[in-house]
């Protein structure tokens, strides 16, 4: 019998290796004959470590499981995957939580053993490789422009347009053009891109390497957070195997074709993720945002033509070669085509990824899929789109999640992360954090975000004590105006968004009077 432990982080940190190694043990113990596959994850992130056993039927779920449920699994025959244990949740595909779910890009998580390339390639892998080897790059552009994919790392902007900018950059004597990953996933409450690479690294590799074909790029890198180990040794076992058959390196499947990539560790700054400041930290200097124009897609890493993409953005592009642009623009509203791989995080019950066309609404993700808090208390506030977007009250959670929707709203859906607080968060307390955030992100190059982070704290502490309320309130609304029009990168220019949204939103928090008199 097959039996799936998956090996992603969150499922390692649930316990998932003891559980493996003490379910192998009883098996033997019992005379029973199991193989056990250390696949991805499926994005349940509240039934971690999630064991599937694979039956005539399907693969049957089982989770959370301790290693304390060992014996009773066993006992009621949950290697024929008997539904009589509690923690039976049934046939996985089954489990409406996943099974409502549109998923392209997270099609094979969790299904797959993630570096075993036999697995990947009988789930359509390499096909989009294969399609791309076949056209020249200015087709595999079009067919990018013509999905309407737009960056997923937050700024939206679209794929197919970088791509043909770099396609047409002169890349001068030396002729060299990159492709960097942007992995170093750094938003608060985000998961999706290590969950790509832990889950299904191939995905990545090929999406670059058809990158790398489209605009005649014969180098990729990988700047990955170094917070994720885990990722960083899929990864670097996905690339030493994909290169020994011949969908990597030189001669890339006979083509004569070459493309190679290197993993580079970050440096562990927030702002290492701002793609200027992530060059410069590619070239062993210090994380100091650059200035813009010129842009990377013409001036990039060690001055050449680079692509800067964001893992969700490159892991998107094997199923658009391989179906087809307009397969991938039949799903979403809008300017907002294809799917979002949404992350639900904070104060949730059922905490987990959720990839779904653009257009459903917040409301759907916390409470259908969320479930509604962890604590039971009601929900408050939301933050959508990381630690630089705003929060959001229950007035705006019938919002689509489509990109111009939100900046409709003065908010932003950013790299996909939601975050749940209950009705105990302290909004002012919350907005004193996204100062305090700054002051510690800040990569210190212009003074709006290195000396005006420090200023919102101190004026929130202020607000906070009660001194001079209204005048402070008034110098912290400046304040805001200053640093979203004084800053060079969005570290400055965005940190005001979710100041503003909770004095906005929930203004009674930054008022002790009020509070006091309730
Ligand atoms: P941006 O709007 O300056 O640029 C977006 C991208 O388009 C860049 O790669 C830029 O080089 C490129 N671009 C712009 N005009 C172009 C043109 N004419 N031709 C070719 N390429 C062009 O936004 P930025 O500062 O790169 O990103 C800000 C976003 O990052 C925010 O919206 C935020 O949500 C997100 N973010 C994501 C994080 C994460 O962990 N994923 C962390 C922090 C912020
Ligand atoms: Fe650096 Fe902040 Fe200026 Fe961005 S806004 S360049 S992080 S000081």
């Amino acid at each position: 019998t097959k039996i799936y432990i998956p090996r992603d982080t969150t499922a390692l940190a649930m316990g998932a290796d003891r559980l493996a190694r003490e379910i192998a043990a009883e098996a033997a113990n019992r005379g029973e004959t199991v193989e056990i596959i250390r696949n991805g994850s499926r994005g349940l992130f509240w039934l971690e470590p999630l064991v599937e056993v694979d039956t005539t039927a399907g693969r049957v779920a089982y989770g959370p499981v301790e290693c304390k449920d060992i014996d009773s699994l066993f006992d009621q025959s949950f290697l024929l995957g008997e539904n009589t244990h509690p923690l039976c949740q049934g046939l996985t595909e089954e489990i409406p939580y996943l099974k409502k779910q549109q998923r392209l890009t997270f099609a094979r998580a969790g299904l797959t053993d993630p570096v075993s390339l036999d697995d990947y390639q009988q789930l359509d892998g390499f096909n989009g490789l294969k399609k791309a080897l076949q056209i020249d790059g200015q087709a595999i552009v079009d067919e990018v422009k013509t999905s309407g994919l737009r960056g997923r790392g937050g700024a939206a902007f679209p794929t197919g347009i970088k791509w043909q900018t770099v396609l047409n950059a002169n890349p001068g004597e030396t002729g060299q053009k990159y492709i960097v990953c942007n992995a170093d996933e750094g938003d608060s409450g985000t998961f999706a891109d290590r969950m790509v690479m832990e889950a299904d690294p191939y995905m990545l590799i090929e999406g670059m390497t058809i990158a790398g074909l489209a605009v005649g790029a014969d180098q990729g890198y990988i700047y990955l957070r170094s917070e994720y180990p885990v990722a960083h040794q899929i990864l670097n076992e996905a690339i030493a195997k994909a290169e020994h058959a011949g969908f990597l390196g030189t001669n890339i499947l006979g083509s004569g074709k070459t493309f190679n990539l290197e993993v580079r560790l970050g440096a562990k700054a927030y702002i290492c993720g701002e793609e200027t400041s992530l060059l410069e930290s590619l070239e062993g200097k210090r994380g100091m945002v650059r200035a813009k124009p010129p842009l990377p897609a013409i001036v990039g890493l060690f001055g050449q033509p680079t692509i800067v993409n964001n893992v969700l953005s490159l892991a998107a592009i094997p199923y658009i070669l391989s179906n087809g642009g307009q397969a991938y623009a039949d799903y979403g509203m809008g300017r907002s085509l294809g799917t979002l791989p949404f992350q639900l995080a904070g104060n949730i019950k059922q905490g987990g990824l959720i990839e779904l066309a653009f257009g459903v609404t917040l409301r759907e993700l916390l409470e259908e899929y969320g479930g509604g808090t962890f604590t039971g208390r009601p929900m408050r506030a939301v933050q959508v789109g990381g630690p630089l977007c705003a929060y959001l009250p229950e007035s705006q959670w019938d919002t689509p999640m489509d990109y111009e929707a939100f900046q409709a709203i003065g908010a932003g859906l950013g790299h996909g992360g939601i975050v749940v607080f209950d009705d105990t968060v302290d909004m002012s307390e919350q907005a004193r954090f996204s100062m305090e955030f700054c002051v510690a992100e800040s990569c210190g190059k212009c003074t709006p975000c290195r000396i005006g982070s420090t200023r919102g704290v101190e004026v929130i502490d202020r607000i906070r004590n009660n001194e001079n309320r209204a005048e402070n309130m008034e110098l912290l609304s400046d304040l805001c105006e200053t640093m979203i029009d004084g800053s060079l990168c969005a570290m400055g220019g965005m940190t005001p968004f979710p100041v503003q949204s909770a004095v906005k939103y929930f203004p009674d928090d930054f008022d002790r009077q009020t509070q006091n008199s309730e």
